[in-house]
């Protein structure tokens, strides 16, 4: 299988600093101050910077697969609906009347070709479009077309539906903004892919604990010492810095066999799991033969949600490959959990003063990536660009 000259140059620094017993670094240890877990203002800016400006994968193509699917979401503090609509294209609102601010729709996801307001039923096309007054004499005066659903900007890019929870006036290029990451995970195919399981963990720790889980290697061989350690070389990882987004490498220990073979003939996918960082809150992540999204998005100080799905590349079609996803998806949930306990013990742990900060390692490059982009966007210094 022919791979890019990245994952060329990701193998070979992996052979490499193998061959010197070192890993990737950074120059410098970091010292993070404890305030950007527990301060809820901390928590406010990152609120309003980061998930306002910045798309978020809420969902797969697939959930919205037909005109007049719809779905909620609400994790993020805005009231939002994502629809099918009759062209094909996805639109998202605020989940909003314009008449006097009810919810127009409290279920999850399902099938609809209009939106009725349960209150006084005014009623939206799913274009956002409003069609419709019942004794509309009252309202005369009101022009219709600017009575229309209030969009948020929503796109669906390589099989996933992003949005970005707030109103804006301008174009976002996202097409730039994923462009580091294009080859990579246009080669995935995954729309083409079937959503094995999806599940939303509340967990008691701040969103910062629950991302920083994904961020390193290092914890694997301690925190996973009986599930994920073996599958791993030990706190051996490459991390591609796209500022703000991070592609990390966490080779198989059967990648040192590759040393034995013409490189032409090397392949990646089978030797790698890639945790993919997509600023501010998205991962997608690699594994040999099936994929995890998930995105972590605060819900109050010392408070996340945890989204996920599994990504499979076709339905089970036997019992046996059912079987296999399932142990797949069951072992996964153990991982993850083993991660989210040891997050939560930090979060009952940060208000005693102890720590004035945590120290992130020169090989923790993750984190310390992570932490300049989150302040660099709370700078202002970090945006979607524009068309
Ligand atoms: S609030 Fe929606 S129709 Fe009145
Ligand atoms: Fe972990």
């Amino acid at each position: 299988m022919k791979i890019s000259a990245e994952e060329h140059h990701i193998i070979q620094d992996i052979l490499d600093l193998n061959t010197k017993g070192s890993t990737h670094m950074l120059d410098a240890v970091m010292h993070n101050p404890v305030s950007n877990y527990a301060d809820p203002e901390k928590l406010n800016q990152e609120i309003n910077s980061l998930f306002r400006n910045f798309p978020i994968i809420i969902a797969h193509s697939s959930d919205l697969a037909e005109t007049g699917d719809f779905m909620t979401h609400d994790a993020t503090g805005m009231p939002i609906i994502v629809a099918r609509t009759n062209d094909g294209t996805l639109k998202a609102f605020l989940n909003v009347c314009r008449h006097r601010g009810a919810r127009l729709t409290d279920e999850p996801c399902g099938k609809a070709r209009t939106f009725s307001c349960p209150y006084h039923a005014w009623t939206y096309g799913l274009d956002g479009k409003l069609r419709g007054i019942p004794q509309a004499f009252g309202f005369d005066t009101e022009d219709k077309a600017k009575l229309g659903l209030v969009e948020v900007p929503v796109f669906e890019r390589f099989g996933m539906v992003w949005v970005v929870p707030s109103v804006q006036d301008q174009d976002m290029d996202i097409d730039a903004w994923l462009a580091p990451m294009e080859e990579q995970l246009n080669g995935l195919d995954l729309a083409g892919h079937t959503v094995f399981q999806k599940w939303s963990l509340d967990r008691n720790m701040s969103w910062r604990l629950a991302l920083e889980g994904f961020q390193e290697s290092y914890h694997f061989c301690s925190a996973h010492r009986d599930t994920a350690c073996s599958g791993y070389l030990d706190n051996q990882s490459v991390h591609l810095n796209f500022d703000p987004h991070v592609r990390h490498a966490v080779p198989l220990p059967k990648v040192l066999e590759l040393r034995d073979q013409d490189p032409s003939d090397w392949d990646y996918r089978s030797n790698f799991m890639t945790q993919n960082y997509l600023f501010p809150a998205n991962f997608i992540q690699v594994m040999t033969d099936h994929v995890y999204v998930h995105t972590i998005i605060p819900t109050g100080p010392g408070t996340c949600v945890f989204q996920c799905m599994m990504l499979i590349p076709e339905a089970p079609k036997t019992e046996k490959a059912e079987r296999y996803w399932q142990k797949n998806f069951d072992l996964i949930r153990v991982v993850f959990n083993e991660d989210f306990v040891i997050g939560e013990g930090i979060q009952k742990g940060l208000d005693t003063g102890v720590n004035q900060h945590f120290v992130f390692g020169k090989y923790e490059v993750g984190l310390q990536l992570g932490q300049k982009s989150i302040d660099d966007a709370i700078a202002g210094k970090l945006k979607v660009p524009t068309r």
